[in-house]
């Protein structure tokens, strides 16, 4: 059985990368999908290019409570229910953590982790309201990464974040399974998107692809969608997403110290002891 024929998906950050793979995908398999981001340009060209009905678009900082409340109620009023939610806008910095600014951590904070948050605010209540289907309310995917399983130093503010999202989803599953409601987190390794394409050190002006090693051989974001719609259809826990993934969390959860040499060498590259000073590149729009 197909379960996402005829349902109704409402996916963040749909205009770029993981979240615009997740709507192609879930169009494709028959879904009525509502694309919100930030960047409404760029949504309303996804939209157009996926097929999806002209409305699909909408306008959203998932920053603003109250605006990610009425788009959830938009889309109960235009759908009559909301059967998933793709709670998956984020944005990443990386770098040494003595360059981070009060700036740096509130942005992530708000984006990675309220934005969250103000998703499951909006829609879970109407989740739990609405009839089952094939025996399920609602099914709340939130967008973590494999940084919120295992240390990931250079991304030590964004793995923060990724970590309280998986304690969010794991713990609200509990909760909300009594109500037919399903959650899970998704924890993709590095993914060849925008973010990952355009990311820069703090600090720094060359993209981390030149810098790290194995940057340019990355999974794109349509194998990630195509696994975490595969993980959802199982209704998993965590949906961890490529072979370093899987790796990295059964290594870390088997023995942590089996990790080090990895999380050393990271370390070093993402957060070079050279760049701790706080200076910023032409690039940082700071
Ligand atoms: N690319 C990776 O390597 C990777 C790995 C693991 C997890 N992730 C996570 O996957 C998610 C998607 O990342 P991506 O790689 O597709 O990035 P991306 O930059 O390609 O896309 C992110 C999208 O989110 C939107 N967005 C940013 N801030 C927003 C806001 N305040 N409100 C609404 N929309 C906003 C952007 O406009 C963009 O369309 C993020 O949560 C990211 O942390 C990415």
């Amino acid at each position: 059985m197909n379960p996402f024929e005829g349902r109704v998906a409402l996916v963040t950050g749909a205009a770029s990368g993981i979240g615009a793979a997740l709507a192609t995908a879930l169009q494709a398999a028959g879904a009525r999908v509502v694309l919100a981001d930030i960047d409404h340009d760029s949504a309303l060209r996804q939209a157009s290019a996926i097929g999806a009905e002209a409305d699909a678009a909408v306008a959203l900082d998932v920053r603003e409570r109250t605006g990610f409340a009425s788009v959830a109620q938009a889309v109960l009023a235009r759908h009559g229910r909301i059967d998933y939610l793709f709670n998956n806008a984020g944005i990443a910095i990386i770098g040494n953590t003595l360059a981070m600014t009060g700036a740096d951590w509130d942005r992530l904070l708000d984006v990675n982790v309220r934005g969250v948050v103000h998703g499951v605010e909006a829609v879970y209540p109407l989740m739990v309201e609405q009839a089952p289907k094939d025996g399920w309310r609602g099914h709340i995917v939130n967008t973590a990464s494999i940084s919120g399983l295992v240390p990931a130093p250079g991304f030590t503010a964004y793995a923060m974040t990724k970590h309280a999202v998986v304690g969010l989803s794991v713990s609200l599953r509990e909760e909300a399974r009594r109500y037919g409601v399903r959650v899970s987190a998704i924890c993709p390794s590095v993914i060849g998107t925008p973010m990952a394409d355009q990311a820069r050190l703090l600090g720094d002006s060359v993209p981390v692809r030149d810098r790290v090693n194995g940057f340019a051989r990355l999974p794109d974001a349509d194998y990630c969608a195509r696994k975490v719609l595969k993980g959802v259809r199982r209704n998993q826990a965590i949906i961890p997403v490529a072979p370093a993934a899987h790796i990295g969390w059964r290594l870390y959860r088997l023995w942590p110290g089996l990790l080090r040499p990895v999380t050393r060498r990271l370390a070093d590259e993402l957060a070079p002891m050279d760049a701790r000073s706080g200076q910023r590149g032409a690039h940082d729009p700071r």
